[in-house]
């Protein structure tokens, strides 16, 4: 027996990752594109994840993007830079594979904010309701709902269903408002909410906007309808990206975590980036989840395998179901 792997699997009972000395000489960047090839493993990173992790990744994308690539792909490992929800949809839809998530304890204040044993008595109220949940929330809940959506679908999958079906819409409050105002639904909206989209001060927009008059304001639809409210632009991840791209303004403030400012600023090197401000003084528009993910976590994942998205079968069937729905709706709803 390898005692290394040994001496990594009791680190990660306690803490939730390898906690492993790295030689400091080793070049992270080689040693990880090595690792992929060896293992025929793919990379798949989020926008929130910090520069380094988005620069050796296979694939940088919003949910929606990432888990139609995990849904594709015909590697062997699939090696998440996200947070667990978007590892556990890579698994749901990969059964067979390994699927590893740097830290297991990247997780998300909006999916805790919807537990299903609250949900299911929420769900039962509303019995002649479809629900429709953000795919922002765990396995239990994808369980418990009829069609996944993500921000950059969520409003042309609600469009497409007949105008009297009854909504639940779970688990992002301001998404699920959101979407009502531009669809004119009433769906039925559970009251969670992402702690950094929730952050935005209008106060300090407010003013940002007034010293930078030439400047487009972009926000993610998790932000709430006050801050959406004053934006010219709202879109999932990509969507803003590519906005900030095509756009012939030069000048954006930006509403959403900060990591995506680094593919925007990659995309379009000549343009200003400028993240919104917190009503605070700390820098809370990074997702202290996301941001647990490191270069150094992600080296030893991929090197002993390790920590690894372990499932219950039943439970990932029944919330295969409603995932396979939402990528098929995205293939009809001609969203790529
Ligand atoms: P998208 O990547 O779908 O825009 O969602 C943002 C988010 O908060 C992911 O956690
Ligand atoms: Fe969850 Fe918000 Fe972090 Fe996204 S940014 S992972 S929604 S807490």
């Amino acid at each position: 027996m390898d005692v290394s792997i040994d001496f990594a699997a009791e680190n990660l009972t306690k803490k939730g990752f390898l906690d492993l000395e790295i030689d400091p000489t080793l070049d992270l960047f080689a040693e990880i594109e090595k690792l992929k090839k060896e293992k025929n493993a793919i990379l798949l990173a989020h926008y929130y994840q910090e520069p380094d992790i988005q620069d050796v990744a296979d694939y940088i994308g919003d949910s929606l993007g990432l888990a139609q690539k995990a849904a594709e792909t015909k590697a062997d490992i699939i090696v998440f830079a996200g947070v667990h929800f978007m590892a556990e949809t890579a698994k749901i839809l990969n059964p067979n594979k390994k699927v590893l998530l740097p830290d297991l304890k990247a997780g998300c204040s909006l999916s805790d904010s919807c537990p299903p044993q609250l949900f299911k008595a929420f769900k039962d109220k509303h019995p002649d309701h479809l629900v429709i949940s953000y795919i922002n929330c765990s396995a239990g809940i994808k369980a418990l709902s009829d069609i996944i959506c993500t921000s950059s679908n969520a409003r042309k999958i609600v469009e497409s269903l007949p105008e009297d079906q009854k909504i639940i819409f779970a688990p992002d409050k301001n998404l699920g408002a959101y979407i009502n105002k531009v669809s004119g639904r009433e769906m039925v909206l559970w009251n969670g909410a992402c702690m950094v989209h929730e952050l935005f001060s209008l106060e300090k927009i407010t003013k940002l906007k007034e010293r930078h008059k030439e400047a487009m304001f972009i926000a993610h639809p998790e932000c709430e309808d006050a801050v959406l409210k004053q934006a010219d632009f709202i879109g999932s991840t990509t969507q803003m990206l590519n906005f900030t791209a095509e756009s012939e303004h030069n000048t954006f403030i930006v509403a959403t975590e900060t990591g995506i400012l680094h593919q925007m600023q990659k995309r379009s090197p000549n343009k200003t980036f400028i993240p919104a401000p917190p009503d605070n003084s700390c820098a809370c528009n990074d997702c202290p989840h996301m941001k647990l993910n490191t270069l150094e976590k992600l080296y030893l994942c991929m090197k002993y395998e390790q920590p690894e998205i372990l499932m219950d079968e039943d439970l990932r069937i029944a919330a295969q179901k409603p995932i396979e729905r939402m990528l098929q709706l995205s293939k009809e709803l001609g969203i790529v």
